[in-house]
């Protein structure tokens, strides 16, 4: 998949200088291994994914096996920063990156609402996403709106 600009698209002059310190939590395992392989939307009707947390994390999921939906925020790695304006293939004309959900943002940080199938020591095993296999993961959030198992 090409990174160069196309017709429409605008470029920010930034070094990203300022960026924030993350730290990446765990992987997500997922079948595509290249970008264009992925879906642009996962659905919890999609095949299973596997999320590994670092050790270090794991007693940071106490709790989290009571929660049917997560909220998971992982990091596009492979996304340009730079786009002002986008011109993605599904639509007839450039728009904005903050109108858009495309992985090529300033901050390439993406989110995903995921049906938790099941928890095994700091694997977790999820469908709903739509990211290339071992995209670095950022955080887990309960869902706002799931409805908890029990407890
Ligand atoms: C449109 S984004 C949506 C991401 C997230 N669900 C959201 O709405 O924030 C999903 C697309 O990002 C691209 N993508 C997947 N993994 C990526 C990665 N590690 N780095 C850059 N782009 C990626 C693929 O083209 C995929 O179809």
């Amino acid at each position: 998949m090409s990174d160069a600009p196309r017709p429409g698209e605008a470029i920010a002059e930034t070094s990203l200088a300022e960026d924030a310190r993350l730290t990446f939590i765990g992987r997500l395992s997922t079948p595509w291994r290249e970008r264009g392989d992925c879906p642009r939307q996962g659905s919890v009707d999609g095949p299973e994914c596997r999320v590994e947390v670092f050790p270090r994390w794991q007693a940071a999921l106490d709790g989290l096996e009571r929660f049917e939906e997560l909220e998971l925020l992982y990091w596009m790695d492979q996304a340009r920063r730079d786009l002002l304006t986008q011109f993605p293939a599904h639509l007839s004309a450039p728009r904005g990156t903050f109108a858009l959900r495309s992985p090529a943002r300033p901050n390439p940080i993406a989110t995903s609402r995921v049906r938790l199938i099941g928890i095994s020591g700091r694997m977790l095993t999820v469908r709903g996403l739509d990211c290339v296999d071992g995209t670095p993961l950022l955080d887990i959030k309960p869902d706002r709106c799931a409805f908890m198992r029990r407890g």
